[in-house]
């Protein structure tokens, strides 16, 4: 009897480490918790309501509870690791995290380095002014200065657009909206939704531009050729949107 009980567990224990990817066998930092509970590291870059963001110590948001039900129906703990943005993809690369999770943007050049996901959500590139200005939209903003997130779409679109002496690089985008409000800069590009949350927590100073900058999708990032890791994600995914679960986290944040 004692030796079925253990051979169960065994069988349990090893599918549990399947589960959970290679982040117990690839990082020191990811290995079994006291309860047991196989571990994912999650990287991402919480500066980035409603996708990811802090409150009272807690990480909250689309992006978190994603990755805590990817992590409930893996059978894993997901541990957050939250770091610059611009260092989502070389943390990954390097093992420390086993994915990326923060409104990434699916990019063919971001693609030679890292594997994605199926899209989970779409978004646009938003043009925040103040409110008085008379940018109207993208093809007003030639000879302005414009503010970003440091590495994000925002910055390599307005990069290529306007030229690099014109844009204001930030770790965080509220630090690109302060620097509009004192009149620094003129405008900021950054994620719809983000630029929603940023203008509603400043009312009257700002305004969102009509037309869209720039189209893209969301995706979760994980090593080159994880594909194990890969293929487990989209399982969620699909999942997720199937049942209804994906756009029930989703309606919570987005309105
Ligand atoms: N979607 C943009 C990109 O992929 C911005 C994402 C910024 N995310 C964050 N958590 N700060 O470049």
């Amino acid at each position: 009897m004692k030796k079925i009980l253990s051979l169960i567990l065994t069988v349990v224990m090893v599918c549990s480490l399947v589960a959970c990817g290679n982040s117990t066998t690839s990082t020191s930092s990811s290995s079994s918790s006291s309860t047991g509970t196989e571990k994912l590291i999650m990287c991402t870059n919480a500066e980035f309501p409603p996708y990811e963001y802090k409150e009272g110590g807690d990480f909250k948001g689309i992006d978190v509870e994603i990755a805590n039900k990817i992590g409930e129906k893996l059978g894993c703990e997901i541990e957050i690791l939250d770091i610059a943005f611009d260092s989502l993809i070389p943390t990954v690369n390097s093992g420390k995290a086993d994915f990326a999770m923060a409104g990434m943007t699916i990019t063919e050049d971001r693609k030679e380095n890292v594997d994605f996901t199926d899209t989970y959500q779409n978004a646009v590139q938003a043009i925040i002014v103040p409110i008085n200005s008379e940018i109207v939209d993208s093809n007003d903003m030639y000879d302005k200065k414009i503010g970003v997130q440091l590495g994000t779409t925002g910055d390599i679109y307005c990069t290529d657009d306007f030229g690099d002496e014109n844009i204001s690089r930030y770790p965080k985008i509220v630090d690109g909206v302060q620097a509009m409000k004192i009149g620094s800069i003129d405008a900021c590009v950054v994620d719809d939704q983000v630029a929603k949350a940023v203008v509603a927590g400043d009312e009257g100073s700002f305004k969102i531009l009509e037309s869209p900058y720039a189209e893209e999708e969301y995706a979760i990032a994980v090593k080159k050729g994880n594909s194990e890791l890969l293929d487990k994600l989209n399982g969620v995914i699909k999942e997720m949107k199937s049942n209804g679960e994906l756009k029930a986290i989703v309606d919570k944040y987005i309105q």
